[in-house]
Order: C-alpha cells, then sequence, then structure tokens
C-alpha cells in the first residue's frame, strides 16, 4: 500500500478510510488491552497516534516498537478520543522496518542537553527540536530562492575555490594537492604554488562577491547563495568556520537602494516564516518560554512569535556609524566601564556588545549602520566624498548583532586601485575584477546576509551550533 505522509494524514478528514504511515517511533505507552505508539516521520513537529488492540497483535512484535525503532502501519483512520490529536490510526496491520535497541539508543523520550545533542548530531533530527529547525531551515531556503525570483533576479552559482581574498581579512582555508611534508620550493625556499593544482595558491572562498559583481555587470540582479568557509578562530555562538551566505548584487543601486532592499527581504523572509511554519514556530517558542520561567520578568526576552511579528511590522533604524559612535561614547555602560570594549570615540571597530546595546537597549528595534572609517571596512566599498568614510551598511538584530554586511562598491577605476594600493592588494592579481571598472562601469550595491545568523533569529536559538545540520568550528569536523 501507497505510504502516506502524517502531515497529510492529519490534515485528512476522510475518517474510516484504510491508509499506510511509516515513521520513526517517539513513545509507546499503554497497558494489557490497547498500545499507544506516538510515530513520526519528519514531515510536521505532530506525531500520529496509532491505537494498537492488543487482542489483535502478537505482544513480541509491539514490543519491538521501542523509541527510535521503525516501523509501517496500516490501517483506518478514527476520530481520536485523546485530547491533542483530531485523527489517530487504528492498526491492522504492522511491520518493524528497524529495531532500535533501547540499551544503547541514546536518545531517550526526554529533554537532553544542546549540548549532548551536538555529540550526537547523527541522530539529533529525530528529536523534535532539530525536525523543527530543519524544516524552517528549509522554508527559509525556498523563501529566499522565491524573494528574489519575484523580482527578477538570476541565481548565479560562483565559485567555492578561488585565489582570492575578497574580504581582505586573510582568513582562509587552504586548497592544495602539494605534499605537506615536502613541497616544492623555489630558489628562495618559498612554496613553488606554480606546481600546485592550479597552478598558483588557492583557497576555499570567503564570499561570492567579487565574481557576482561580474555577472551583476550583465545581468543588473543577481544573488549567490552558496557556502563559505571562514578560518577566524572565534569559538563564538555566532560564528562557523564554513556557514551559508545569501549576496544579492544589483546594478545602478545605490546604498539607499540597497538598504530598502535588504530591509524588505528580511521583513518577507520572518513574514514568511510567520505563515508557514507556526506549528514549529509555537513549538521554538513553548521551548524558550519554559527556559526562561525561572527568570525574572523583566530579564526575560520578547515571546519569540511576537518578536518575529515586531520586527516584520517595524521599519529599521538607520544612522551613521558616527552617530552611533556618540551614542555608545555617551551611554550609561560605556561610562560605569561595563563594555568589555571601551567606545573612546571615532575608529573604534564595533564588536557585538555595542551591537546589541544598539538595538536591544537604545533603539529596541533592527538598526542599519551606515558610513564606517575605510580602515575597519573592505577594499572594495565606495569611498565617501569626506575620503574617510565608506558607504557600508552593516544590519544589526537584537540577540545577533550583525546580521548582514554589504554596501555601495567603488565603480571608479582610479580610486579603486588607490584603494588596493593603500590596503596592499596585488592590481595584477585582480585583473578581471578591475575590468569591470573600465567596460561599462556603474553604479552598483550588494550585500551578504548570513543564513545561519538568519535562523538563530528566526528559531530563537541561541547557539549557531544547533541551527546548521553539522556545524564546523575550531577543532570540531565530526560526522
Ligand atoms: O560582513 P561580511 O564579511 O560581508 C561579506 O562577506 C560581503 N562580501 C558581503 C557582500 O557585500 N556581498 O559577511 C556577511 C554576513 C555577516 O553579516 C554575517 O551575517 C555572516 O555573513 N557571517 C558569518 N556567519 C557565520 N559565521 C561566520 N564566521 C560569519 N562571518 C560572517
Ligand atoms: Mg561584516
Amino acid at each position: 500500500m501507497k505510504r502516506t505522509k502524517i502531515i497529510d494524514i492529519l490534515k485528512s478528514n476522510e475518517l474510516n478510510k484504510e491508509i499506510c504511515a511509516k515513521g520513526w517511533v517517539k513513545t509507546r505507552r499503554g497497558n494489557n488491552y490497547v498500545t499507544f505508539i506516538a510515530l513520526n516521520d519528519g514531515s510536521t513537529i505532530h506525531n500520529l497516534q496509532i491505537v494498537v488492540d492488543m487482542n489483535r497483535f502478537d505482544e513480541s512484535l509491539i514490543r519491538r516498537a521501542t523509541t527510535g525503532a521503525s516501523m509501517s502501519v496500516t490501517g483506518k483512520l478514527t476520530p481520536s478520543q485523546g485530547s491533542g490529536q483530531n485523527v489517530e490510526l487504528a492498526a491492522e496491520s504492522i511491520e518493524i522496518l528497524g529495531d532500535c535497541n533501547p540499551d544503547e539508543y541514546p536518545l531517550q523520550p526526554k529533554k537532553h542537553s544542546l549540548e549532548f545533542l551536538r555529540e550526537i548530531a547523527h541522530l539529533r533530527f529525530r528529536t523534535n527540536l532539530f525536525g523543527a529547525i530543519t524544516r524552517i531551515r528549509h522554508a527559509m531556503i525556498f523563501s529566499i530562492h522565491d524573494f528574489f525570483t519575484s523580482k527578477g533576479f538570476v541565481n548565479i552559482h560562483t565559485p567555492i575555490i578561488t585565489a582570492s581574498d575578497a574580504e581582505g581579512a586573510g582568513e582562509m582555508f587552504q586548497v592544495t594537492t602539494l605534499s605537506m611534508d615536502n613541497p616544492p620550493r623555489t630558489e628562495d625556499k618559498k612554496i613553488d604554488y606554480s606546481e600546485d593544482f592550479f597552478g598558483k595558491a588557492t583557497n576555499l572562498t570567503v564570499s561570492g562577491q567579487l565574481e557576482g559583481e561580474l555577472a551583476a555587470m550583465a545581468m543588473s540582479d543577481i544573488y549567490t547563495f552558496g557556502p563559505t568557509f571562514r578560518a577566524e578562530n572565534s569559538n563564538t555562538s555566532r560564528h562557523l568556520a564554513e556557514f551559508w551566505m545569501i549576496e544579492p548584487e544589483m546594478a545602478f543601486y545605490d546604498l539607499n537602494d540597497n538598504m530598502d532592499l535588504a530591509e524588505e527581504f528580511l521583513k518577507h523572509l520572518i513574514r514568511y516564516a510567520l505563515d508557514n511554519c507556526m506549528d514549529d514556530l509555537k513549538f521554538l517558542s513553548q521551548r524558550l518560554t519554559d527556559e526562561e520561567k525561572n527568570k525574572k520578568a523583566d530579564e526575560r526576552s520578547m515571546e519569540l512569535i511576537e518578536k518575529l511579528r515586531f520586527v516584520s511590522d517595524n521599519e529599521f533604524v538607520r544612522l551613521t556609524y558616527t552617530e552611533a559612535i556618540e551614542i555608545l561614547r555617551d551611554s550609561k555602560p560605556n561610562k560605569k566601564g561595563q563594555f568589555k570594549y571601551p567606545v573612546t570615540g571615532y575608529g573604534s571597530d564595533l564588536q557585538s556588545e555595542h551591537e546589541r546595546y544598539l538595538v536591544e537597549k537604545h533603539f529596541k528595534k533592527p538598526v542599519i549602520l551606515t558610513d564606517y572609517p575605510k580602515e575597519i571596512k573592505a577594499f572594495y566599498m565606495k569611498m565617501n566624498e569626506d575620503n574617510k568614510t565608506v558607504r557600508a551598511m552593516d544590519v544589526l538584530f537584537p540577540q545577533i548583532g550583525e546580521i548582514i554586511g554589504g554596501s555601495q562598491r567603488e565603480e571608479n577605476y582610479d580610486k579603486l586601485v588607490a584603494r588596493m594600493k593603500e590596503m596592499n592588494i596585488p592590481k595584477e592579481d585582480m585583473w578581471w575584477y578591475l575590468d569591470t571598472r573600465r567596460f561599462g562601469s556603474v553604479p552598483h550595491s550588494g550585500f551578504g546576509l548570513g543564513f545561519e545568523r538568519l535562523l538563530l533569529f528566526v528559531t530563537g536559538m541561541g547557539n549557531i551550533r544547533d541551527v546548521i545540520p553539522f556545524p564546523r568550528t575550531p577543532k570540531n569536523a565530526e560526522f
């Protein structure tokens, strides 16, 4: 018999119809007469209740339906007597597809710590929590493509192996086929990359932007959505060594157009989650509320769904870096020495504690900061007339800090070359990028959204390792 997914079974109102469900056992309870099995197949957070009349089945078969075991059940859909579901499945035949030894299976029907679940990432999809996160992750991927498609953007695959460091931060993973023990050397004893696979030194990309810009100089509006890699040794709850980034790049956009798009984009994604993932969001919200129940009322964070609505319904605040620095310099925590990195004035790089102060305490709204000092931003950003600041923008979110980084790009060949010289970026390596500024250059802008940072916000999870199936962080590449 053809299997029906549990999400469809639970929506069905065709009672007394014969159907087949397959999935994994969450729990089993009952007595000598009747057994209830909660079955889940990942299609929804809700389980299908299987009702087993023990007169009709061999007890030894039903005893194999332990937590984690997989099974196929056929039977009739009946109205449920119990609370919590409308329908249940009265079993007529049951097949255990795969046993699951309860003495060895690490997932028990109880609350496990997130740390423990990270150690069993190969099994954590089976928890309600990771099921919900995984479905929301998918919904966000879909919504991203949907948003850009509806605006006439073209998706571009940019290379994963690259010879250039787009962000100039030098935090790259090297890709090589040279022998680590005995690499070929040049006369001056340096490693001879001309003998490497690509004939030059290559790395995993930190961003698809530079190639994205090339495409935008013909297609007008493009976006990339790919994996990016950063070897920064920051063991924080917001950094991954391998993460996914969405990078739109738009010809004829200035910084204001760029901010408008970023704001519309984020709101669209959040609304999509509210419209399409409510069952999972309710579960996540309840989890957070339970976690915070011991906190004092004024220490509790805003309820998840309320917070998502708040962000999707309110305008983001826009201000310059210089204005933000003044607010921070004069802020209470700065005067009282409560910031780990005191804000002295123009030129300080903003730390996540400062970003969060602005968003969570001062404005109580998402904030877009613009016009940062050129010294703390990448070479490609357009210079302002003050010759000090660049047309950068960072979107800052509550609990997350920076969720988007972007800018208007320097489209003027001479100015761009001058900036590269100042920052010691060899012109010869970037000839193809510079060519766009020689052949029909236009004002253009773009930004990068960290996909896992978005998921942190939408799911309310506190650690970025829990919103990607198999996180890559320093000293951690299991699974
Ligand atoms: O601000 P970033 O470094 O910007 C760029 O890479 C530009 N090339 C984007 C562009 O203009 N096309 O990174 C963009 C976003 C950050 O705002 C953050 O959300 C995320 O990527 N991000 C990380 N997410 C997880 N782990 C890390 N180590 C991250 N580093 C950046
Ligand atoms: Mg950034």
